[in-house]
């Protein structure tokens, strides 16, 4: 409903202050000029029936005769209608037919003054009564009346101009509060649409900015937040192809080798155990692989398990009989350097997982002869756990892309070798998660560095 639109809002909020302004314009400098003009009339009369009332007071008693002779040599011409009233109340001079109101001159012969001002039919009507004599013998009382429709046109000719300039303000006003709600709002609904198009799914689509005030910024936050959706989702996407891929292919191949078993009559027992020990490679793989996506999801889920003190030590000497294995396997020597009282805030069990991914890694992408060192040390701020190796090196340009889910520098190999791409992802997003920091760099004359640092938590955090 157009009512509940903001340009509705808008326009009648403008108008509302207009309307004010309008109406005080129109009220204002009228009301306070004809104050102005009442003012003055009461001083001008005053001062001139205090020159009748005067001249009054030289005669003893006021009677017809005596009155006109005084009032004959006084300029009296600006009034409409002057009344003199004796002691008794009787008028003694009456030269006008203007309506008066006669209770004044009765206030007068009590000894008060009575002045009043209207302003009304488009004139000012003004009459004054004063007393005739001194305070204590008060002989008789003057009236003066005057209608003035001079200054009264005045004030009405400048009324009709503040009410045509009034219109025309107004209209003025009513057409910009239009014509700027329209613009602003074109913006507006404009913004709409692309977030419209965005929450369509089209993840693509860029808001157009223009001009260079509040509304763009608004537009600029909005495309960069749909950048990030789509960064987002292009990850979710690729998460979910290269997740399914990873199960199909061990999936495809236990299938392949019991197809095999099942259709050859006859097969003899070294085949079919080779087969069937096949089949235990792949479902060992889909294990590992689905037990990583676990890993990955509980990481994801912010779902942490409450950091305790954790001595890195500890974790790296119950890592090293299973990394020790791998390494005479593939004829790898492995040295360490572990320092006491390596402990940060984190969880046993994820700072296992970041130990042995590194060190595994350190052993898996080695050749023979090789050697991997691990070390521990500290100092007043940090924790740093530095994995090192002789072996195959991880070229510059792979370097920043080996923390995402299922990347492999080398996908054969590391397929071969049983690997996922997933354990770096999971070393990385475990170590932020406690606030730590994790580099890699290349180790000389060849091989590959990894440095892991904590900051040391405070002494109140650990306890000891
Ligand atoms: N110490 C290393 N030396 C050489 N290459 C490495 C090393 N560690 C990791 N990589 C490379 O980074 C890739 C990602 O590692 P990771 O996430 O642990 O997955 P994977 O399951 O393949 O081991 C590996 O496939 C490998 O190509
Ligand atoms: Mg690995």
């Amino acid at each position: 409903m157009f009512t509940h639109t903001i340009r509705f809002k808008f326009i009648v909020f403008i108008l509302a202050i207009l309307l004010v302004l309008l109406v005080l314009l129109n009220t204002y400098p009228i009301v306070s000029s004809r104050d102005t003009v009442f003012q003055e009339k009461q001083s001008s009369m005053a001062s001139q029936v205090t020159v009748v009332s005067s001249a009054l007071a030289s005669l003893d008693r006021l009677s017809e005769e005596g009155v006109s002779d005084v009032l004959r040599f006084l300029d009296l011409s600006g009034f409409d209608r002057i009344i003199v009233v004796n002691s008794a109340g009787t008028p003694v001079f009456d030269d006008g037919q203007t309506p008066i109101n006669l209770e004044d001159v009765r206030t007068a012969l009590e000894g008060k003054s009575v002045f009043r001002s209207v302003f009304a039919g488009g004139a000012f009507e003004s009459s004054i009564a004063v007393p005739v004599g001194s305070r204590n013998a008060v002989i008789g009382a003057v009236s003066l009346y005057e209608t003035d429709t001079e200054r009264a046109d005045i004030i009405l000719s400048i009324q009709h101009r503040f009410a045509i300039l009034s219109m025309l303000i107004g209209a003025a006003a009513l057409i910009l509060a239009v014509l700027f709600s329209w613009i602003v709002l074109r913006r507006l609904t404009r913004l709409a649409g692309s977030m419209h198009t965005v929450a369509g799914g089209d993840y693509t689509h860029r808001h157009e900015i223009t001009g260079n005030d509040e509304i763009s910024e608004l537009g600029e936050e909005f495309n960069a937040l749909t950048a990030r959706l789509e960064t987002n989702e292009d990850q979710r996407r690729r998460f979910v192809s290269d997740a399914s891929h990873e199960l199909k292919t061990p999936l495809a191949s236990i299938r392949l080798l019991s197809d095999s078993i099942l259709t050859t009559e006859q097969m003899d027992e070294g085949t079919m155990r080779e087969f069937v020990s096949d089949i235990r490679t792949a479902a060992d793989r889909l294990q590992r692989t689905t037990e990583k996506l676990l890993d990955l999801s509980r990481l994801d889920d912010g779902v942490r398990l409450i950091p305790e003190p954790v001595d890195l030590k500890q974790i790296t000497l119950d890592a090293l009989p299973g990394i020790c294995v791998l390494a005479r396997e593939s004829k790898v020597t492995v040295n360490t350097q572990l320092d006491d009282g390596c402990v940060i805030m984190a969880s046993a069990d994820e700072m296992s997982r970041v130990v042995f991914n590194l060190a595994e890694n350190a052993v898996k992408y080695n050749v023979p002869g090789g050697s991997v060192s691990i070390t521990l040390s500290k100092d007043d701020e940090n924790v740093r756990l530095t994995v090192a190796d002789t072996g195959i090196g991880i070229p510059e340009e792979d370097r920043l892309n080996i923390f995402t889910r299922f990347y492999r520098v080398d996908k054969a190999r590391s397929r071969a070798s049983g690997g996922s791409g997933l354990g770096l992802s999971i070393v990385h997003d475990a170590v932020l998660a406690y606030g730590g920091s994790i580099d890699v760099g290349s180790n000389r004359p060849q091989g590959s560095v990894f440095v892991v640092s904590f900051p040391r938590p405070s002494s109140e955090d650990t306890g000891i």
